[in-house]
């Protein structure tokens, strides 16, 4: 019965592929709080100073160093600034589209701040709510890494305190336009006749590099970290050996119309898990990987795809399982790369965990295709990206007015809070109108699992359709 009210859509991708290197249109680094004109990283990216720049406008602020710094820590968190009013960074944005917007914090030793006590905040971007009462932990530094589409002439990032006796900080930022494919602005159902609109705002909850080692922004072309798999991988005792990583030293082969260098790193897709029989019999199992996710969110999923394991074409066939449910069957990743060995591929699914279950489950097992003496299963990498609710927020069941009109209750004006409260709730209402119809609307996509197992991602492949973006 649980599963069965588990949704899972599985969505076709259409992506424009473009071999050429990549050079964003806008692209902000800036780091907060700092004297020095410009500050290297460890990346070997300049970041610039915010002080006297145009984007910063804030009425209370401070800039504050540590006086004492990790040294094995990059030199943007040695420096925060700190906020104890409203307060925002403005970007001029060239090209309209996704942005990556991500956002560091490193609590070095400060505690009050002009009468506040408390580093508790919200971050809005251009109506989306990015975090919701965030209270960094001292330790390590914490990225934030988002993806927002920016439909004005500017974006603007926005540092609210929780109430009055707190203030907000923040030690970096960086704003970078997104290669266009890496989001696609639209998905299509496997049946091609829905669709969904994803110009929305995405956290990333996990980036993983599967069997690999961890790739940080030096390595990858859009400066992500990508992170080991060891701590998701669920191993049954059943026959260790064919769980085994693999690592490929030869070139992976990027091609139109598969992933691109900016949608996943060499780095990435040169290593992986895969199951493999090494004898007469097809193993019975998966390769199983369990993600905490917050309830009543939805997730894109996107799994990555390279066979570097085959030692021939033609040989490797498996099923994909999302929480259970067959969401990809018969994956031939051979046809999908046209012939190529060691040629990336991707895929991409909405799930919808719902109410019902705080994890997702991915699981790559033989199929029916699998041969014996052959690889049965692989995955290279996985992200996982939290996408906005009803109320436009990657954090919490609140919208950005109500966020804004906390604020004003400080102040005097009573009445035009209660005027934006009230335009808040019908938002909200009607969102969640929306909301319903939409899902009543898309029952076409919106499966049970018997009818999920109908995906044939090859028929709407970006070459061989004909359906616009
Ligand atoms: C980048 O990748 C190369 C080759 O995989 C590796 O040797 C090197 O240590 C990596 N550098 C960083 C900074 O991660
Ligand atoms: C094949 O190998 C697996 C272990 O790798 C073993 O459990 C199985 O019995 C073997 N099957 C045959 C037919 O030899
Ligand atoms: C693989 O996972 C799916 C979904 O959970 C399950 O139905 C299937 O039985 C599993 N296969 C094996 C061999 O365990
Ligand atoms: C294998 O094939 C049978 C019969 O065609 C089908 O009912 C079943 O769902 C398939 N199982 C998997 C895991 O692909
Ligand atoms: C918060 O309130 C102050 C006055 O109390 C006002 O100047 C400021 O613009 C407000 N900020 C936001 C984001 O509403």
């Amino acid at each position: 019965m649980l599963a069965m009210s588990i949704r899972i859509t599985s969505l076709l991708l259409i992506s424009l592929a473009v071999v050429s290197a990549f050079s964003p249109a806008d692209h902000y680094l800036i780091d907060c709080g700092t004297t020095e004109p410009t500050v290297v990283d460890l990346d070997h990216r300049t970041f610039t100073q915010d002080g006297s720049s145009a984007v910063l406008s804030a009425t209370k602020s401070f800039g504050l160093k540590n006086s004492n710094p990790d040294p094995s820590l990059s030199p943007i968190y040695h420096t925060a600034r700190v906020f104890t009013k409203p307060s925002d960074y403005k970007f001029k944005i060239k090209e309209k589209g996704m942005h990556l917007v991500r956002i560091h914090f490193h609590r070095f030793g400060f505690k009050n701040i002009g009468g506040t006590c408390h580093a508790q905040f919200h971050v809005s971007a251009n109506g989306y709510v990015l975090l919701h009462n965030f209270a960094a932990p001292k330790g390590n530094p914490i990225i934030k890494d988002f993806l927002i589409w920016v439909d004005d002439d500017e974006l603007v990032v926005r540092f609210m305190p929780a109430d009055r006796s707190s203030f907000a900080f923040v030690n970096a930022i960086e704003v970078i336009s997104a290669p266009k494919d890496l989001i696609p602005d639209e998905y299509v159902s496997s049946d091609q006749n829905d669709r969904i609109n994803i110009r929305h705002a995405y956290e990333t909850m996990y980036r993983i590099n599967v069997g690999g080692v961890k790739v940080t922004p030096f390595n990858d072309s859009l400066w992500r970290n990508w992170i080991p798999d060891d701590k998701f991988l669920k191993l049954s005792d059943a026959s260790l050996k064919s769980y085994s990583k693999i690592h490929f030293d030869g070139r992976i082969q990027y091609h139109l119309g598969g992933a691109s260098r900016e949608v996943g790193p060499d780095n990435m897709y040169n290593s992986a898990r895969m199951v493999s029989s090494l004898n007469d019999s097809i193993p019975k199992l998966n390769l199983t990987w369990v993600f905490p996710v917050e309830k009543r969110f939805s997730y894109l999923v996107r799994l990555h795809f390279c066979d570097i394991a085959s030692i021939s074409l033609g040989m490797i066939y498996f099923n994909v399982y999302l929480n259970g449910n067959l969401a990809y069957q018969n994956v031939d990743l051979s046809t999908l790369t046209d012939y190529v060995l060691a040629s990336p591929f991707y895929a991409d699914f909405v799930v919808d965990p719902e109410k019902f279950s705080d994890a997702i489950r991915v699981e790559i097992g033989p199929s029916n295709l699998s041969r014996s003496h052959a690889v049965d299963g692989i995955l290279n990498g996985l992200e996982i990206f939290k996408m906005d609710n009803s109320w436009r927020s990657l954090n919490g069941e609140v919208c950005v007015d109500q966020l804004e009109s906390k604020n004003r209750s400080n102040g005097q004006m009573s009445r035009l809070l209660s005027l934006t409260g009230a335009v808040c709730l019908l938002a909200v209402a009607f969102l969640v109108m929306r909301r319903k119809t939409e899902v009543k609307d898309s029952f076409g996509w919106s499966r049970v699992p018997v009818d999920v197992s109908e995906i044939d991602l090859k028929s709407s492949f970006p070459k061989s359709n004909g359906v616009e973006v």
